[in-house]
């Protein structure tokens, strides 16, 4: 850029009469410069660079902290702050200790955990049998996903409330197992919500939603274990699969989303935005508006028909606003590199080939988004596996995985692979693709695959 100045200074002084015709060139040859230049922050337009930061800054504070207003559902109707307190608080119930908490999966973010309360607990002096000591971390909302709103008395609890960090975040375990620093958007694969929904003392809203009673209600709640939630019952009531076994899925991470086109297991929701809407006002059961007349098919979706979800309107609206700065943080979460050591470089190297060649996998798993570019959408037998779970959804398919730290498996793949969890490993996955595909890989082949496949 100096010498380019230099050079240009001279006769631009000199030649008053070419100065236009100069400054063009010069305009165009700095234009140039900007383009062959890596946009660096301090190069973008000052609006813009506002409104990242504002979106990254209101986006985060959505993920980890917003209810949406769901306290008037999760406390107000069906009471779960009750069940967390206990009869002591005046709830009901024995009330949920911090090891039971953590026992069915919860987190806590260490970092918000006052220092002590933390060198308390290092100390072993913090009864963690003791529900007291749960109002407590939710007092300092500690707690990730679960907001306690508390009385006048700042003891007992008024009402709880729900954020997208529940089920989309876990912790590093930094302090100890289950307490640590936040980890936005992996997928917590230890969080038992069904169980957790199922200790709440009245579930009418469930049982009048579903037209069922409340046992069956907890049978259902019950019944889909660790990490897995069902993001459809609400719309078609299938709350069990043709072979007897839980209709629920894994929760699945919330990072490395960007250029993925169809989001969710199955097909053609919408994009994240569109999921964001929906999981807010009919999973959260956040205040807001949400449209999709889809659910109106009262064959396909006879809940959500009968009780009108493609169309609710809450009066008060506490998401929309929120809906473009959520999508822009997700967006921005990077997927977990795998850390060195993690996987064999040489045998990976091979791996690609096969993955790319005669294994077929980048047909489908295109790299570097490993989906496809575009409609990344299969029907069940394209993939050799049952039809239950896509045909809930519009576009009766799956969609591809964008694959993902697959080297991780102790939280981010925790409970397998595939939406429900069907491949305990990785392992399982390329036996079944050799099996579907009749792809003949020898054993030495499968293991570099894999190693591939975990340098992902
Ligand atoms: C109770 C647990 C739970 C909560 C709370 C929750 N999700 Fe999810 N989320 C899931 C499950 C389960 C799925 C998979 C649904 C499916 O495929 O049917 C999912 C899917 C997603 C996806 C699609 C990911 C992909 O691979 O394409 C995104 C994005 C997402 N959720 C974001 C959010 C956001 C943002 C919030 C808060 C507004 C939120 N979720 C709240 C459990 C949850
Ligand atoms: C015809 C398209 C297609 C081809 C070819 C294909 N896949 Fe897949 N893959 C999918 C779909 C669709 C899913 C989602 C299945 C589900 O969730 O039930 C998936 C899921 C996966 C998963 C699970 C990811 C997770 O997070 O649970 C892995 C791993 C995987 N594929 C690896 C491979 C490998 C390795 C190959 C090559 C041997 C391959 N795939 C070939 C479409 C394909």
């Amino acid at each position: 850029m100096t010498s380019f100045s230099l050079r240009w200074s001279v006769p631009i002084v000199a030649l008053a009469a070419a100065a236009a015709l100069i400054s063009y060139d010069a305009a165009l040859a700095e234009q140039r410069t900007k383009q062959a230049a890596p946009a660096a922050p301090s190069r973008l337009n000052a609006a813009v660079r506002d409104n990242v930061e504002r979106l990254l800054a209101e986006g985060i504070q959505t993920f980890r902290y917003d209810t949406f207003g769901s306290e008037d559902f999760w406390g107000g109707r069906v009471k779960l702050h009750q069940a967390i307190q206990g009869e002591k608080f005046g709830g009901v119930g024995p009330g949920l200790s911090p090891k039971q908490a953590l026992e069915f999966g919860l987190k806590v973010d260490m970092e918000a955990v006052p220092k002590n309360v933390a060198t308390a607990i290092k100390a072993g002096k913090v009864d963690l049998n003791d529900p007291a000591n749960t109002l407590l971390l939710l007092k300092a909302n500690a707690v990730l996903g679960v907001t306690g709103f508390f009385n006048e008395d700042g003891k007992s609890l008024k009402s709880v409330g729900i954020q997208c960090a529940l089920c989309h975040s876990t912790v590093n375990n930094a302090f100890m197992p289950g307490i640590g620093r936040r980890l936005d958007g992996w997928p917590n694969r230890d969080l038992n919500i069904g169980a957790i929904v199922a200790s709440a003392p009245d579930l009418r809203a469930f049982a009048e939603m579903l037209e069922v009673d409340e046992a069956t209600v907890k049978k259902v709640l019950t019944s889909w274990g660790p990490g897995k939630f069902d993001a459809e019952l609400n719309l078609d009531g299938k709350a069990f699969r043709p072979d007897g076994k839980p209709a629920a899925t894994l929760n699945p991470p919330a990072f490395g989303l960007a250029g993925v086109n169809n989001h969710t297991w199955t097909g053609a929701w919408g994009t994240v935005t569109y999921w964001n809407a929906y999981v807010g006002n009919l999973e959260m059961h956040g205040k807001g508006k949400f449209y999709d007349p889809r659910l109106d098919n009262a064959e396909k979706y006879p809940v959500a028909a009968r009780t009108r979800q493609g169309h609710k309107d809450d009066g008060e609206d506490r998401i929309t606003a929120k809906l473009p700065a959520l999508h822009f943080y997700q967006l921005s979460l990077p997927s977990p590199k795998p850390p060195p050591g993690t996987f064999d470089a040489a045998a990976a190297a091979r791996g690609e080939k096969l993955f790319t060649g005669k294994a077929r996998c980048a047909g489908c798993h295109v790299p570097p988004l490993f989906t496809e570019p575009g409609w990344n959408l299969h029907k069940a037998d394209e993939i050799g596996i049952d039809d239950f779970q896509a045909k809930r959804s519009p576009d009766e398919s799956y969609r591809t995985t964008p694959l993902r730290a697959l080297w991780e498996t102790k939280q981010i793949h925790k409970g397998g692979f595939y939406h429900d969890g069907r491949f305990a490993t990785v392992k399982d996955v390329v036996d079944h693709y050799n099996d579907h595909f009749t792809l003949s890989l020898t054993g030495e082949e499968k293991r570099d695959l894999i190693e591939y496949l975990k340098s992902l």
